[in-house]
């Protein structure tokens, strides 16, 4: 495979575009609500018609606007060969006839049909970069995803850039990992690429644990060939031969779409061995997870991709120093791997031109909750978070309003509705006593009870705990109990107290991220709905607080 080769599989593939172009949604969400059944009747009806020259089906990614699904997007080319769109969402397979008549008699939409405006303030206030061929791209072919452009950044790091020129781009980009922490992923590929040459790794972590997120498993079912690209990408620039991708076992879609993307990419020599007629040979294998939270965290993730037990070990020593069986390993994020392909095309300084000083580019997040429009959303950092709920979320449904967004997931915290106009970036978030996380937005109203949030997550702390160090494995036991006695009206103020002596104990004593951040949720409802809190306390003998529901179970 040469860049010629590309190029010719492009323009094969542009050649054979029909002149329209019916997609259909095959994420996750999109399939659970019956868009395999909508395929095959729209295939009927399609072949019924005699409409096969004219019309193609396309099985693409998540589009967006989850909450709408399934969503089909009929694209018709006009005389300057652009593509006018339209949408329509909750489509049901009996449907199918009506968008194909429509097509047939040249309408721009069916009326019987809910057709959402593409151009509306869900599209229109975000920034495509990571998800720029996400509800395009046809996930399962590499053909598909050549067109638009895979594995030509790859060409250009192995022919015009050396691994350090790779890595001073990665750098002056500014990209942080996208998978929590924010460290400059820069650093830690030069990090890596200093240890003495030998065997080194590239590790995806597609672990993807906390409630709420789906980020990075559309990225995966959508457009797998730009992780892939990415990955090859790092392990050019760090040196390294081969690469894992641990994806959690819920996730069937993502594997298998991975799992054809790495046979496709060795199929047309982008992976393997002499890639694009260099001297560099990259093998991506797959690891399942079996859904321990715990086994994102990346020195447990190492153990279980070696095939030990999943539980974290004391750092340093770093991965990027002695990782997977004692070798120099880079692990970086799915989002942070999806990255990269467009700073290499775009250039370190476009993509720094996005988002804040410290926080470059733009963040994926899977916005849910109490909320009207939900579903993936890609957006500059530095935006306000008001303009992620309200304007592309639509606020709160009729009759309620936004109390808090709660961002980061069980590491996170719950930020209020009057916090709203903070800016998403990593520093501004930490400062509320929140963080960035991977992404997971859980939009919250004026009935859901913030005791019950910091119950739920200390829950699913307390779970997941490995239980290999005691502040975490019997703190977090004893939090969950006393928020447990808190929520029932049992508790006294001297309960409470020890709440927040455990908490800080237990984020002070924890051997690994997910001790250490169990009592953030915990603290920042403590912060900012205090009340709720104090007003369920034996003691209390003020005005009962509106916020707390009388049945929180
Ligand atoms: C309990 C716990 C769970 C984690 N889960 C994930 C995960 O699912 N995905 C992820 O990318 N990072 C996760 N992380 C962060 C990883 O340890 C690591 O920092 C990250 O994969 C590095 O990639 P990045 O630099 O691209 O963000 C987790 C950390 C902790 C403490
Ligand atoms: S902090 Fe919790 S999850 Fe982490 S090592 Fe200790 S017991 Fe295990
Ligand atoms: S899963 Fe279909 S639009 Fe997101």
């Amino acid at each position: 495979m040469e860049l010629e080769d590309l190029i010719a599989l492009t323009e094969a593939e542009s050649s054979q575009h029909a002149e329209i172009e019916i997609r259909v949604c095959t994420a996750a969400g999109c399939l659970s609500s019956g868009s395999r059944s909508l395929i095959s009747a729209l295939e009927h009806a399609v072949e019924d018609r005699g409409l096969g020259d004219r019309v193609g089906l396309r099985e693409v990614g998540c589009m967006r606007l989850c909450c709408e699904g399934p969503l089909v997007s009929v694209n018709t080319s006009t005389s300057d060969g652009t593509r006018v769109p339209t949408l329509y969402g909750k489509v049901d397979a009996a449907q199918a006839p009506d968008i194909v008549t429509s097509v047939e008699q040249g309408r721009k939409s069916a009326e019987a049909l809910h057709s959402i405006d593409p151009n509306g303030p869900f599209f229109a206030h975000q920034k495509s970069v990571v998800l720029e061929h996400c509800g395009i791209v046809e996930p399962e072919r590499i053909e598909s995803s050549i067109a638009l452009g895979a594995y030509r950044s790859l060409h250009r790091a192995l022919h015009d850039l050396s691994p350090a020129e790779v890595v001073e781009q990665v750098t002056r980009s500014g990209l942080r990992g996208r998978g929590g922490a924010g460290y400059p992923t820069g650093l830690k590929w030069a990090t890596v690429a200093k240890m003495p040459p030998g065997q080194k790794y590239v590790v995806c972590n597609a672990d993807e644990g906390d409630p709420g997120a789906f980020m990075d498993r559309s990225i995966l079912e959508s457009d797998p060939h730009r992780v892939l690209e990415g990955m090859a990408i790092a392990a050019h620039a760090i040196g390294a031969n081969q690469g894992y991708i641990y994806v959690r076992g819920e996730y069937p879609i993502a594997i298998s779409r991975l799992d054809t993307a790495i046979r496709q990419a060795k199929r047309f020599g982008l992976l393997g061995s002499g890639i694009f007629d260099s001297t560099f040979n990259f093998r991506v294998d797959l690891r399942i997870g079996a859904g321990a939270f715990v086994c994102g965290e990346e020195t447990a993730l190492i153990h279980s991709i070696e095939g030990l037990r999943g539980t974290p070990h004391p750092r340093p020593p770093y991965p990027a120093e002695s990782g997977l069986w004692g070798h120099p390993t880079l692990i970086n994020n799915v989002e942070t791997y999806a990255n990269i392909p467009v700073i290499l095309r775009e250039g370190a300084d476009w993509f720094a031109q996005i988002g804040t000083e410290q926080s470059k580019g733009t963040k994926v997040f899977a916005l849910a909750g109490k909320i009207r429009r939900s579903g993936l959303v890609e957006v500059p950092m530095g935006v306000p978070l008001r303009e992620i709920v309200e304007r592309i979320g639509g606020g709160s449904p009729e009759g309620s309003s936004v109390k808090a967004v709660q961002t980061g997931g069980p590491s996170g915290g719950c930020i209020p509705a009057e916090l709203l106009d903070t800016p998403v970036e990593y520093e501004s978030l930490k400062a509320l006593g929140s963080i960035m996380g991977s992404g997971g937005m859980v939009v919250m109203d004026q009935d859901d009870d913030m005791v019950g949030v910091a119950r739920y997550f200390m829950n699913f702390c307390m779970d997941e705990s490995c239980g290999k160090c005691v502040p975490c494995r019997a703190g977090t036991v004893q939090m969950h109990r006393l928020l447990d006695r808190i929520e029932r009206g049992e508790a006294s103020h001297d309960d409470l107290v020890t709440l927040e002596d455990l908490c800080d104990l237990v984020q002070h004593a924890s051997l690994c991220g997910l001790g250490q951040s169990a009592p953030n949720p915990v603290l920042s409802t403590l912060r900012f709905f205090r009340h709720e809190y104090e007003s369920r306390l034996i003691e209390f003998s003020g005005p009962p607080s509106s916020a707390v529901s009388s049945d929180p179970r």
